[in-house]
């Protein structure tokens, strides 16, 4: 498995403080014997989220992890720039995610997490908190190896 982590966030992106989401969720892809090829931040702006993705996929990223911008702030935008440029949305993440993370803390009830197929790649949007993110990975984590397979499927021509 090949993996691409995005951070969203304005102030990691803009070193006003450190970034510990991406660095947790490297850390747990290595624990599953995964290869994290490819590490970026971005501020929460739609577009750089956009462009990151594509361009983690566009390098063979099977898996894109994105961390922070899931909630509900006004400059939460995550959700939307998956959206934009998805193919198929994947319900199922989101809604095991929110349900298992509703145990742990009500305010997981704020979270708009979701997975799609973008280009040759599962994403998928985790919250900002480190240990949430690396919680919420692991809640999806048995359903990833099917779900990036069907992502890097060839269309069939008819
Ligand atoms: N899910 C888990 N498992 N653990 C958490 O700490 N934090 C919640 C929620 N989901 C959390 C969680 C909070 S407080 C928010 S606001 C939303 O995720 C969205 O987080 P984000 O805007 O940082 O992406």
């Amino acid at each position: 498995m090949t993996v691409g982590i995005l951070t969203v966030s304005d102030r990691a992106s803009a070193g006003i403080y450190e970034d510990h989401g991406g660095p947790a969720l490297r850390k747990a892809c290595e624990g599953y014997g995964w290869t994290v090829s490819a590490e970026a931040i971005v501020p929460d702006e739609i577009e750089r989220i956009r462009e990151s993705i594509r361009s983690f996929s566009a390098q063979g990223c099977g898996l894109v992890l994105t961390t922070g911008g899931t909630g509900v702030d006004h400059r939460d935008v995550t959700p939307e720039a998956i959206r934009g440029v998805m193919r198929v949305e994947v319900p199922g993440f989101g809604e095991v995610i929110r349900m298992k993370s509703f145990d742990i803390t009500p305010n997981a009830i704020l979270s708009r997490s979701l997975a799609a197929m973008v280009d040759s790649s599962l994403v998928i949007a985790l919250p900002g908190k480190p240990q949430g993110a690396v919680e919420c990975l692991a809640f999806v984590r048995g359903a990833i190896d099917h779900a990036v397979k069907l992502a890097q499927r060839q269309p069939t021509g008819c």
